[in-house]
């Protein structure tokens, strides 16, 4: 980068501002693939495994060669984001090949920090570190504190919040859920009646469950935020209007990111094998919102060693409510996207899925322009 550039971007005053998936972006957090490990199994990280993946029965450091793909990858996606005038900032890694041991559990690897989206949420002014699901990524907020300690720092305004640190004993696993699942129709089963992995022993989320629409903040209800997470959120944040969605048609329903996906006032993604039920879709009706079904996926199998399905093609950064950028090689999306009106800037990053998602899932907002807009003015009770 030009050392021109640098230095402007370093002199941009910090500002932590984010209603929304769409306003014009202008500070972001960008991951790392550094260290990425493959966590060994535990009750939250087994059943999201498919039983065919390649995945099964391996722990341990990600191969160097992958690690520097995936890099590689994510330095040009945080380039292309410089050039277009917005500031990127990285986490810093930790040894993730230590041992995770509380009075309460014990895990012998951590994960890695390439999706931050999972870890820290931006809602307005605030950043909040959620409380996590899984045992490896108990302590993964560290990698994120450098930067939100210097938010915290310069911007006076900026709120900085943690959920409650789970304590994610075997109770917040139900223990016989795996040997109940057998094929993905038996996954399915349990999926569309609501039954997932954790209990309701103590509030879960992950960041990534969000999708934030100003006053109305969608949160999955799924294998990584229980119904005692969502009542969290919706206590914390009593100014906004929390709605809890589930998606039948997801065998293995984590993050909300590759399933229903704001695009701008008035249009979102929906997965077309994850269908929204027709009770939650309503408010997006009455308020005269688009649900349009993502175009298929380019590809027909995820790249090795990923944890995420081939539908990481609609997990886009918007940049603008007229701007996108879709993996390189998704050309069925980009097309899609193109249609309907956006500027569609490919970018790389199929080595990059492995370490933890897609373009979404490899970022945290800082900073939108935009205020706090209430774009579901009719409201569906109960909901
Ligand atoms: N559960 C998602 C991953 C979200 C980033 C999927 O694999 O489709």
């Amino acid at each position: 980068m030009a050392a021109e550039q640098k230095s402007e971007e370093s002199h941009q005053k910090t500002i932590v501002n984010s209603w929304n998936e769409w306003d014009p972006l202008k500070h972001v957090i960008v991951g790392r693939a550094d260290d990425c490990h493959i966590p060994p199994l535990e009750p939250a990280v087994e059943c999201k495994v498919p039983n065919d993946s390649d995945m099964k029965g391996k722990w341990g450091r990600r191969p160097q060669e992958s690690i520097d793909n995936g890099n590689a990858q994510l330095d040009n996606f945080a380039e292309i984001l410089r050039k277009r005038g917005i500031r990127v900032d990285r986490p810093t890694p930790l040894d993730f090949s230590r041992p995770v041991n509380s009075p309460d559990f014990d895990t012998q690897s951590m994960f890695g920090c390439m999706p931050p989206r999972d870890v820290i949420a931006t809602v307005g002014n605030e950043m909040i570190e959620a409380t996590m699901s899984y045992r490896c990524r108990w302590f993964e907020y560290l990698c994120y504190r450098p930067l939100l300690e210097r938010y915290f720092k310069e911007d006076p305004n900026m709120r900085w919040e943690a959920a409650p640190k789970p304590r994610l004993t075997d109770r917040s696993y139900k223990k016989d859920y795996l040997s109940r699942i057998m094929t993905i129709e038996d996954r399915l089963k349990l999926t569309a009646a609501k039954d997932f992995v954790t209990t309701e022993e103590e509030p879960l989320f992950d960041a990534a469950e969000l999708a934030r629409m100003g006053k109305d903040i969608v949160v999955q209800h799924g294998f990584t935020a229980n119904l005692a997470g969502i009542d969290w959120l919706r206590r914390h944040f009593p100014d906004f209007r929390i709605h809890a969605m589930n998606f039948p048609g997801d065998p293995y329903p984590i993050h909300i990111d590759c399933t229903f996906v704001p695009l701008r006032p008035g249009l979102l993604f929906n997965n077309p094998n994850r269908k929204a039920l027709p009770e939650h879709k309503k408010l997006f009706e009455i308020n005269g919102w688009e649900i349009i079904e993502a175009a298929q996926p380019a590809h027909e199998n995820p790249p090795p060693l990923c944890y995420s399905s081939v539908w990481l093609s609609m997990n886009v950064l918007v940049l603008d409510p007229k701007t996108v950028c879709v993996e390189a090689s998704e050309v069925y999306q980009m097309e899609q996207l193109d249609k309907l009106g956006f500027e569609v800037i490919p970018v790389p990053f199929r080595d990059a899925y492995p370490f933890g998602g897609g373009l979404h899932c490899a970022t945290t907002d800082v900073y939108r322009e935009g205020s706090c807009e209430d774009y579901f003015p009719k409201q569906v009770e109960g909901f």
